[in-house]
């Protein structure tokens, strides 16, 4: 979960690594420090909390260099103090190691390495690695390349490292083993990072590298190895991206950046996979033949998009559909089998609890349906591997999302549900007329962006009135049930505040004890087969002093049943996830906004979770 990125060329490291870690910070930032190698030494300088603390103690105190690491972390083992931020060295301070993931025989490997003579400096599983490179330089006469490989083979976990070594000055050495790791390329320059986001700066050219693998980088050359020491060839990518997406673009945080962009990821989606008003997907052929249920693993966010995917497809396409958290569903699966299509849901593509349900899923025999924002991730390998007969991957598009709190790509991951359910009804239920769907998600975009211009004031307005209530319930039915879960979480993830999500008839059983006039209730009311249950279910909440916010159609009874209205326009009902998600999206920012916190990275939070 932590950011790493490497630098070997011609250019002053310094602002390169610290440019690289700015766009990592999203992913973790308790700490931060750098390496560099200068003079025949090896600077280190660490600070503990965020990037800019690290910043201001360089401040012209490293010596120029053309080499480095640097590392922004999100603490596993040891707390997030200085002695155990990033890089961690050998016990001759000659070579430096940053790390993303975690050592699980680290204990073991400290106490070898303590009767050896060594000692440590850190709680961190981090501090073994250089140790152990040490010794295996004693062993390998010195060769960087070959020490690492001998280390990284007594190594279990999944880690992500970077090495540099002052007696090989202009060499670095980058290590993948289920943790991502990338090298960017140059010309008389190369880089690498945990996250092709932090070279997006410098280059376009891309290798991914696959676990279990390592690349020895230097200013003119870059070369793939096996952990046994064979080379590997592999071709350069060029990624789409600019610059321009990891640059906020004169809005005050990435978040509100990233809310905006909703309704161009819905017309972008559209226009890729709208085919003569029928959906076209790139999967292989037949592959969704012949499946009689569906399993969706997820985590988060990505979690709430699948609670509505399952309402799509049951509704649509008349699947049954189950939906996991992928940390439940690793250790407790249902019975499934070839017949069963596994949906894993994660925009990172990262996230080792999803991945490892993922795992499981494939061990029994099922078809995998991946769902991502980046198909060059782990995710994306996972199902490379597998072939096109069990696998198959579906890109969200959404472009990078820096702000930790997911909103563009929850947006993303719903619009690509509805495609996927109504490519399945379109197999299955040929007699069920898709037109009126596909006109009102088409419609989406503009409706959206009449949000966004009309409503910016009014929502900033209404989040500065209720910034002084203490909790905050959330409720919404059927298909707005998940939008109430996502409300709630957007909310306490970036403002702190406790808040939850119900289902608007659960209320009665239990949370309503929480209600008074220091607890919000936030419904949403969409006109369709729950409207009226949904509008009862807050008069009870009225009756109980609590401040009603609603997010619906402006009609009389809305008027006169909200405190607080946050309207959208009245759409077809099974689209209205997508019309009702943003005001809740806005509604949270604005509020944590107005609290001044960092909005873009909460406290404690990564964006993504690269552990179980
Ligand atoms: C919330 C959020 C998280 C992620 C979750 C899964 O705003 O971003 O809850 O949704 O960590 O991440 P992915 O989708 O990358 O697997």
């Amino acid at each position: 979960m932590c950011g790493i990125v490497g630098y070997v060329g011609f250019q002053n490291v310094v602002p390169v690594l610290i440019g690289g870690l700015k766009t990592l910070e999203y992913r973790g930032y308790d700490s931060a420090g750098i390496a560099t190698i200068a003079e025949d030494h090896l600077h280190l300088i660490r600070a503990k909390g965020k990037l800019r603390n690290l910043e201001e103690k360089i401040n012209g105190h490293t010596p120029g260099s053309t080499i480095g690491i640097g590392h922004t972390r999100w603490a596993t083992h040891g707390k997030p103090e200085e002695h155990n931020a990033h890089p961690h060295t050998d016990s001759r301070g000659g070579l430096a190691v940053v790390q993303n993931g975690i050592i699980e025989n680290y204990v073991v490997l400290r106490y070898d390495l303590k009767d050896k003579g060594h000692s440590f400096n850190s709680q961190t599983d981090t501090e073994v690695i250089p140790h152990l490179i040490e010794e295996a330089l004693l062993l390998e006469r010195g060769n960087l390349l070959h020490a690492v490989l001998r280390a990284v083979r007594q190594l279990e976990g999944a880690f992500a490292l970077v090495i540099i070594s002052k007696e090989h000055p202009g060499e670095l050495i980058a290590v993948r083993q289920q943790a991502p790791m990338v090298v960017g390329l140059g010309t008389k320059e190369n880089f690498c990072s945990s996250d092709a986001i932090a070279l997006v700066q410098h280059t376009q050219r891309i290798l991914t590298l696959k676990d279990g693998e390592v690349a020895r980088l230097t200013a003119d050359s870059v070369n793939l190895y096996t952990f046994a020491g064979k080379p590997v060839h592999r071709y350069a990518q060029v990624l789409n991206w600019n610059r321009s997406q990891v640059e906020k673009q004169g809005f005050r945080h990435f978040m509100l950046k990233e809310i905006h962009e909703q309704p161009g990821v819905i017309r972008a989606a559209l226009a890729r996979h709208l085919v003569e008003d029928r959906v076209e997907l790139p999967l292989p052929p037949k592959f969704l033949v012949g499946i009689d249920r569906i399993q969706i693993v997820a985590c988060g966010t990505s979690w709430h998009a699948a609670l509505v995917g399952k309402f799509l497809l049951e509704e649509l396409a008349q699947i049954p559909t189950e939906v996991s958290y992928a940390s439940e569903f690793r250790y407790a699966p249902p019975p499934m089998d070839a017949s069963t299509l596994v949906l894993g849901v994660t925009q990172s593509g990262e996230t080792q609890d999803t991945l490892s349900a993922l795992d499981v899923a494939v061990k029994k025999g099922c078809k995998l349906l991946g769902i991502t924002n980046r198909p060059e991730s782990r995710l994306g390998h996972f199902i490379e591997e597998l072939g096109p007969k069990r696998g198959a991957l579906l890109d969200m598009g959404a472009g990078i999302e820096i702000g930790v709190a997911a909103t563009k790509t929850f947006t993303a991951q719903l619009i690509l549900f509805y495609l996927v359910a109504l490519t399945l009804a379109a197999l299955r239920r040929p007699e069920y007329e898709q037109a009126a769907l596909l006109t009102a998600l088409t419609q989406l975009p503009a409706q959206l962006e009449l949000i966004l211009d009309a409503q910016l004031a009014w929502i900033t307005e209404k989040a500065h009135e209720v910034n002084h209530l203490h909790n905050f319930i959330f409720i919404g039915r059927g298909i707005n049930y998940p939008v109430a879960l996502e409300g709630a979480l957007k909310l306490k993830e970036i403002s702190y505040i406790p808040a939850m999500g119900y289902p608007a008839g659960e209320m009665k059983h239990g949370p309503i004890a929480l209600l008074d006039s220091s607890c919000a209730v936030v419904a949403v009311a969409m006109p369709g087969r729950v409207y009226e249950k949904v509008l009862s279910n807050t008069q009870e909440a009225k009756a109980r002093d609590a401040v009603l916010i609603g997010v619906t159609p402006r009609t009389a009874l809305a008027e006169d049943t909200f405190d607080i209205l946050l309207p959208v326009p009245e759409v077809h009902e099974l689209v209205s996830p997508l019309i009702t998600t943003v005001p809740l999206q806005l509604l949270a920012y604005f509020i944590a906004a107005h609290r001044g916190l960092d909005v873009d990275q909460p406290r404690n939070l990564a964006k993504s979770v690269t552990v179980e």
